[in-house]
């Protein structure tokens, strides 16, 4: 039988756990209501028509090759320029890398950060792939905690308590997936400065950055300075509903020995994996140059579904949400009187009411009491899976 790697055999995704029970109930005649993925395509927001054109052109008019490794010079100027725009962040096209999405861009960093046996700061909970992208590389996620008390942003102390030697980086995920929780300017410059005094990277995860439903969006960037490795990653999926072309970037900015270094191993990276999608690189440059009308309106239609959401959620008895400050998740508490544990939970909830939520502990041990709801669906399908989750509580409450 064929030996496969240990780390391989131990990796989850817990977002997906479910799908053969929901596709089993579906064969069966039942209808699932799907709140697990975060795809805003599934629903009914689509690709703005100028990006798909200009794909479309780009590959009508033969730009159908390899790109070079590190992305086309058009799009990374139009990244430089339009991190300039929004944050005045002021990084050179040199310093920029597309890769296909930002998943890759997670695992080209990590890849180029860890030895065996060494360990990542992740925020807990934990979008998934923080968890299991470390482990592919031999090394370890170690989560600090970002609790409810802090609005689910990161506790500096927790953060100062878990670096050891092995330490090679601290990742932060501002706004974050799963709990929507946007870090106040107060903890981003203490988590900073904890960085900088121990000379570690920061990797900051910014997918979010303009799905912001309310209060103020603070650039992890405006708090770093300069003295230490910064890595941002951001890219295409949700903010230009583009989840399936797979484009996302990372730029770099610190000291220039630390940022040629970085680059070199990205740069290494790259070419073994050859290029991202041209003609998807072409629809990026429309994208970020075409102007961000698609996002108001986006914008406002989560707002409103979040809002519906969390307050017909609210009635359910021990069920507890607050409103998140950006994103499509909410990262609603489970009173545990109510059932077991969280997977038990989604699992029941499953199989009697059909709809399909993730258990918070698939998130990582902080995680655990809670479910995640994607909230992207329109506002009588999201009525209707509440309405299924309060007739699952009230039943397990008579
Ligand atoms: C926090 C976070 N980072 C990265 C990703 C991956 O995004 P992409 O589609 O750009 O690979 C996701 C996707 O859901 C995410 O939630």
């Amino acid at each position: 039988m064929v030996k496969l790697s240990r780390n391989i055999l131990e990796i989850r995704y817990a977002i997906r756990d479910l799908v053969p029970l929901a596709k089993k109930l579906e064969r069966e005649g039942k209808r699932i209501i799907y709140l697990n993925i975060g795809d805003p395509l599934k629903y009914d927001f689509e690709t703005p028509r100028h990006i798909i054109e200009a794909m479309y052109r780009a590959s009508l008019g033969g730009h159908n090759y390899y790109s070079d490794s590190l992305g086309i010079e058009e799009l990374r100027e139009a990244i430089s320029e339009k991190l300039r725009e929004l944050y005045s962040i002021d990084v050179p096209p040199s310093w920029v890398v597309v890769t296909s999405g930002v998943a890759e861009a997670i695992n080209f960093t990590f890849r180029a950060l860890l030895d065996p046996g060494d360990e990542i700061l992740v925020p807990g909970p934990a979008y998934p792939a923080y968890i299991s992208a470390p482990m592919i590389y031999h090394g370890k996620a170690v989560e600090y905690r970002c609790p409810p008390e802090y609005g689910y942003a990161p506790d500096p102390d927790d953060i100062r308590r878990r670096i050891t030697d092995r330490t090679k980086a601290i990742l932060i995920n501002t706004p974050n997936n799963p709990t929507g929780s946007v870090y106040p300017a107060k903890t981003l410059r203490e988590v900073l400065d904890i960085a900088a005094e121990h000379g570690l990277p920061v990797i900051s995860d910014e997918i979010y950055d303009r799905i912001i439903l309310k209060g103020e969006y603070h650039h992890p960037y405006r708090y770093s300075g300069g003295d230490t490795l910064y890595i941002g990653l951001n890219g295409f999926s949700k903010q230009y509903l583009m989840t399936g072309w797979r484009l996302g970037y990372l730029y770099v900015s610190g000291p220039d020995r630390d940022v040629d270094a970085f680059m070199e191993a990205i740069a290494k990276q790259a070419r073994n994996r050859l290029c991202p999608s041209t003609p998807a690189q072409y629809g990026g440059v429309a994208a970020l140059r075409g102007g961000d009308e698609h996002l108001h309106d986006m914008v406002g239609r989560l707002r409103r579904r979040m809002e519906t959401f969390v307050k017909m959620v609210n009635e359910v008895p021990g069920i507890e949400a607050e409103m998140p400050r950006a994103t499509f998740y909410v990262f609603p508490r489970i009173d545990a009187s109510l059932l077991g544990d969280d997977k038990s939970f989604v699992e029941r909830l499953l199989l009697e009411e059909g709809v399909y939520l993730v258990h918070g502990s698939g998130f990582g041990r902080y995680g655990e009491g809670h479910f995640r709801a994607v909230v992207l669906a329109p506002e009588e399908l999201l009525e209707e899976a509440v309405e299924r989750i309060s007739r699952f509580v009230r039943r397990r409450l008579s």
